[in-house]
């Protein structure tokens, strides 16, 4: 077994995961670390240099799973390779393509050790365990765990053993129950689950303690979250929630994502009035803007429906932006569907948004139906995503001479660059400057300041 110096100095395992996909992916991964890190495993950067390799995969889009039989295909020169220098590179895949695939993987590529959901993930220390015992003999019959299972995995995680960043995500709501036509998300992470709120906060209060100065609260469908409150009593909605996270002294921005509009209630439209620390941006996919696309996609709300949420959240914060995500080409829209999802686009000019054809994910209702030309879907996206990026660049050049906040997250592309996101997560890059800091505590190595500016504002 190869072994890398870890930042402690110790002696470690290295463990290499690549991430596909959403925020919750994300998420997934870094608490697949901490499951891992108790057993002698360290991140590492490249691939080449672990003994165990996890693809985090997502299967939302076209050809998910193909991408990960050639990352796959890569992958199995490198473990062949070490296998010859008698070292072990253990091949497992996670995340929705492995739910979806499930013991197809092992037959396909059956070099993979291991193979396991979303929703099985807190059991990853027995998997390697499992897979270790075996010897490595590449014949296909790898763990597989890929059941939805009865425990909840949020109770078995350890406490988050990675430093979190200055912008963390924190997963409160998991699975949907939405069962939108085109949509694997019921299929590959389960029924909707909310965590309790007191376990909730108790991780925002860890997160911020480490140094989080924004959490952006994470679910697949993320307002139908409806946590055990703490101390008992009625459950917790999504805007009950945003207000008690405000609460915690040095947590100064709060998101969420990913919300469907038929899970808007008052509380949130509220929470955007009254919680300041709440950022002022709402991404609300609407999909389509013709009411029969709507129900075909079983989206459960109207156009109308839509556009009177978006003026409630604009009455509630005059500053509001907003983005969505579209399917263009879903199985029966026409030219007029189309039309009227430009029409929308129009009537509530976005700040930014995602836009894609519809492609058929096996399993779900849509891919049954007669399906719409690509050269079809082609030209309807050209034209969906000139009017969206006109908006947003429109957006962004009304945005000239004003004054934002911006949290400086991350190093820009070029040197002496800063990147961070203004409140409408806006990349803003700024060359980094000199800045008056005054010095309020002193170590052997280094000294501690705070900036000037800060002070005064404070
Ligand atoms: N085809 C195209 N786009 C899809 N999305 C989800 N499933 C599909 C599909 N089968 C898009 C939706 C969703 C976003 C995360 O991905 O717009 O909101
Ligand atoms: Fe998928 Fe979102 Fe619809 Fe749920 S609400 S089925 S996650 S698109």
């Amino acid at each position: 077994m190869s072994e890398v110096e870890t930042e402690r100095g110790g002696l470690g395992k290295g463990l290499y995961i690549k991430t596909y996909g959403c925020q919750m992916n994300v998420y997934d991964s870094t608490r697949m670390a901490d499951l891992l890190a108790p057993l002698g495993y360290r991140l590492v950067s490249a691939a080449g240099d672990a003994d165990i390799v996890i693809l985090n995969t997502c299967h939302i889009r076209e050809k998910a799973a193909e991408k990960v039989y050639s990352e796959l295909g890569r992958l199995r020169a490198r473990q062949a390779e070490r296998g010859r220098s008698g070292e072990r590179m253990v091949l497992a895949v996670g995340g929705c393509v492995a739910q979806a695939e499930g013991a197809e993987i092992l037959r396909r590529a059956p070099y993979v050790d291991i193979v396991f959901g979303p929703q099985t993930y807190h059991r990853l220390p027995e998997m390697v365990a499992r897979a270790l015992a075996r010897p490595a003999n590449g014949d296909g019959r790898g763990v597989l765990d890929t059941e939805f299972p009865a425990e909840e995995k949020f109770d078995f995680l350890p406490e988050a053993a990675s430093p979190p960043g200055v912008a963390a995500i924190l997963t409160v709501q998991e699975g949907c129950d939405k069962f939108c036509s085109f949509c694997v998300v019921p299929y590959t992470r389960g029924a909707e689950y909310s965590r309790p709120a007191a376990d909730i906060l108790a991780e925002a209060r860890r997160l911020v303690a480490a140094g989080a100065r924004e959490i952006t609260v994470l679910g697949q469908n993320v307002n139908a979250y409806h946590g055990a409150a703490p101390g008992g009593g009625n459950e917790w909605g999504l805007g009950r929630l945003i207000r008690a996270l405000a609460e915690i002294a040095g947590l100064e921005r709060i998101r969420y994502t990913t919300s469907h509009p038929g899970d808007v209630d008052d509380a949130l439209i509220a929470a955007h009035r009254d919680v300041p620390q709440l950022m002022p941006f709402l991404h609300l996919p609407v999909q389509s803007g013709s009411d029969r696309v709507l129900a075909a996609m079983n989206r459960r709300h109207s156009v109308n429906q839509y556009r009177r949420l978006v003026e409630c959240f604009s009455a509630a914060r005059s500053d509001m932006a907003f983005s969505s995500d579209f399917i263009v080409g879903h199985p029966g829209e026409e030219d007029a569907d189309f039309a009227a999802t430009l029409a929308l686009v129009e009537a509530v000019g976005y700040a930014q948004a995602f836009s894609f054809k519809y492609s058929p994910r096996p399993g779900t209702p849509a891919a049954l139906a007669q399906q719409i030309p690509d050269e079809v879907k082609t030209a309807r996206l050209a034209a969906l995503q000139e009017l969206l990026w006109a908006q947003q660049r429109r957006f962004n050049e009304a945005s000239r001479d004003r004054v934002m906040p911006v949290l400086f997250d991350r190093p820009g592309r070029h040197p002496g660059q800063l990147i961070g996101r203004s409140p409408y997560l806006q990349s803003v890059h700024v060359a980094a400057a000199l800045l008056p800091v005054r010095i309020v505590g002193a170590g052997q190595n280094s000294i501690a300041g705070v900036l000037t500016a800060m002070e005064a504002s404070a």
